[in-house]
């Protein structure tokens, strides 16, 4: 049987995971790797077939992609906090189906709306910060920035805060993946410095209630039947900000690295009616969350293969966006194509991405403007592109770029 060398931090596969995945599709689509101890699912009807099971593959340690427990330290740290606290991107139903009623109410589509004026205004105003410097790190300055303060004004985050919640959020990630113990008792620490954060605003909501995501959020908890503690609603906002930068930054990151290679692109998204096509067929091929995680609650069939009870398995959206199966010619870019579609970078089923909209509508805002207002916008010539290095990632941690002045 063919062994896939399945390791998303090794460089070479930061770089370009692509061929292993689809050496894998060919010959063993869902595989078991034993260093991880996850079964990786890397075809498209079978990634459908996991997301659409909630029953058989829970949610529960979505994030994680360490196959220990947390060591005794880390437990203990985490201990100060809340280390129940219920996260939704990591909950399955009923649970699950009482957080997400709540966003859905207070995450509307008018919200989201409300915002573009001032994702533009946000984003006008970096470009201003840096346009006359000729060269950045286009992830500091931009792709990092951008959502995180668009996600900042959303919750009702006041801006001198944010700097923390990112760090803070990049420990929640880390401390998912292996380390050593003494940077993950770092990384619980300040999980629990966040908890604590959204306890605390969202206390202080429930005594002068607020206009921002944070209050609407506090409004519907109290509507509901049998309402949620504020802990147990504290995990929504910080799941919002997590999710809702982290990824961001990366689509923005990798956009702009295809469009160095791709310089039809660059019309594409200067044009309005082709750019979303251009944005989703970004996602499809460079899917920032290239996969999450599952484990199965009984033994239960995927693509021909048995897994036990208890099988930690990786949902690869990544791999599935490339099946030659479902995509024709799969790894060109295409935006043109009839089946983008099915691309599944938003994820599939009840856990289906909340931010898709909003995630469209910086998209659509940043990058336009980024050629608009950079003229000749490239890579630095002496700068060597650093991949971010978390397992279920694909992004930039520094991007170096420079244009005419
Ligand atoms: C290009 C940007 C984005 C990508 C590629 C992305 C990707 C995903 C994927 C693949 C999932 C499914 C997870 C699963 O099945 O386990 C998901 C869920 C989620 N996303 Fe996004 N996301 C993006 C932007 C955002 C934004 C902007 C927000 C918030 C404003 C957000 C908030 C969430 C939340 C809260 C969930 C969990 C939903 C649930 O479990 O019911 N995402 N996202």
């Amino acid at each position: 049987m063919t062994q896939i060398a399945f390791d998303p931090l090794d460089p070479a596969q930061r770089e370009d995971p692509f061929p292993v995945l689809e050496l894998a599709r060919r010959e063993q689509p869902v595989f078991h790797a034993p260093q991880f101890d996850l079964w990786v699912v890397t075809r498209h009807d079978d990634v459908l077939a996991v997301l659409k099971d909630h029953g058989s593959f829970s949610s529960a340690g979505a994030l994680k992609s360490s196959p220990e427990p947390f060591p005794p330290e880390v437990k203990e740290a985490l201990a100060e906090g809340w280390p129940t606290m219920p996260y939704i991107i990591e909950v399955d139903p009923p649970l699950h189906d009482r957080i997400r009623g709540l966003v859905t109410k207070a995450f509307t589509p008018r919200r989201i709306a409300e915002l573009e004026p001032r994702v533009q205004a946000i984003a006008e105003e970096l470009v201003a910060g840096f346009e006359r410097d000729g060269r950045i790190d286009a992830i500091e300055r931009f792709a990092w920035p951008l959502p995180l303060r668009v996600l900042g004004e959303l919750l009702g985050v006041p801006r001198e805060d944010l700097p923390r919640l990112h760090e803070w959020g990049l420990d929640w990630l880390l401390l998912q993946q292996p380390g050593p113990v003494e940077r993950r008792v770092e990384h619980a620490r300040g999980l629990v410095r966040m908890q604590r954060y959204f306890v605390e605003a969202l206390e202080e909501r429930e005594q002068r209630p607020t206009d921002d995501l944070m209050g609407a959020l506090m409004a519907a908890r109290s509507e509901a039947d049998e309402p949620l503690t504020i802990p147990e609603v504290a995990g929504l906002p910080l799941d919002l900000m997590v999710a809702g930068h982290v990824t961001v930054t990366r689509a923005i990151g990798s956009a702009l690295w295809t469009l160095f290679r791709l310089p039809e692109l660059r019309e594409q998204l200067l044009d309005a009616e082709a750019a979303p096509a251009a944005i989703e067929e970004l996602l499809r091929l460079e899917s920032p969350a290239q996969g999450l995680f599952r484990r199965t609650t009984r033994e239960v069939e995927v693509g021909g293969v048995t897994l036990p009870a208890g099988a930690r398995v990786m949902v690869h959206f990544g791999s599935a966006n490339r099946d030659a199966c479902t995509f024709h010619d799969p790894d060109a870019f295409e935006p043109g194509r009839d089946d983008l579609s099915r691309h599944v970078a938003f994820g599939k089923g009840i856990h289906f991405c909340i931010g898709a909209p909003l995630a469209r509508l910086e998209l659509g805002l940043a990058l336009p403007l980024l050629l608009r207002r950079l003229p000749g916008l490239r890579p630095a010539p002496d700068a060597v592109p650093e991949r971010e290095d978390v397992f279920f990632a694909r992004g930039f941690r520094r991007l170096e770029v420079e244009w005419d002045v």
